[in-house]
């Protein structure tokens, strides 16, 4: 049935709808602050391809699109020691307006290396849009300048996010029951 819960998830955090109007604002954000400035759009993936494309689709100012591939959390529950830089930058970005979209800021570590890295290049600015701001395991001073949803500190999946690789896909953000997946998983792999 379409609107059922995912069984992996515990409680949904933030809604289909309420995703739908958070998309709205973010785009309403970019088309005041950036008419006639070209931004370039990119996109940390994966996690943040359902963000990115629905606020890209409500965005009315002249916008491109980029893309890069960071390994941070290795689809696990915990971070991993270093953010990888996986896939680099298709343009130059010397001169140009930056905004970084991505899924969620945890740590900070993934936006403080990217960023550090968009610096080298001299863009002529860089601003920060995040789905959701998990503030609890800020271990840099990374602050996002738009934030759609601060979310208490729990594991989600949904709409992006994902538990090794599966739930991208979930319409809305839920809280992961961890330990039902597990079973999932093992059931999985004896049936293989
Ligand atoms: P950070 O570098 O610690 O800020 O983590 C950023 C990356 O970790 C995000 O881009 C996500 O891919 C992943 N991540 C952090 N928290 C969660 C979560 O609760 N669920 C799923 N992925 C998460
Ligand atoms: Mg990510």
């Amino acid at each position: 049935m379409a609107n059922q819960i995912d069984p992996r998830i515990e409680r949904v955090l933030i809604s289909a709808q309420e995703i739908e109007a958070a998309t709205t604002d973010a785009a309403k954000w970019i088309n005041t602050n950036y008419e006639n400035k070209q931004p370039v759009m990119v996109a940390i993936l994966k996690g943040s391809i359902p963000f990115f494309a629905k606020v890209l689709s409500k965005v009315t100012v002249d916008v491109q699109t980029d893309f890069v591939v960071y390994r941070s959390y290795a689809g696990n529950v915990a971070s991993v020691s270093e953010p990888e830089l996986v896939a680099d930058l298709k343009n130059d970005i010397h001169r140009r307006h930056v905004i970084v979209v991505e899924d969620i800021c945890d740590s900070g570590k993934t936006m403080e290396a990217f960023v550090n890295l968009l610096k080298k290049r001299h863009p002529a600015s860089v601003k920060l849009m995040v789905l959701c701001n998990k503030q609890a395991h800020r271990t840099t001073g990374i602050k996002p300048d738009y934030i759609c949803f601060n979310i208490p500190d729990e594991f989600i999946a949904g709409f992006g996010l994902d538990y090794q690789e599966y739930m991208r896909n979930l319409p809305y953000i839920g809280v992961f029951n961890k330990e039902l997946f597990d079973k999932e998983l093992a059931k999985l792999n004896r049936s293989k």
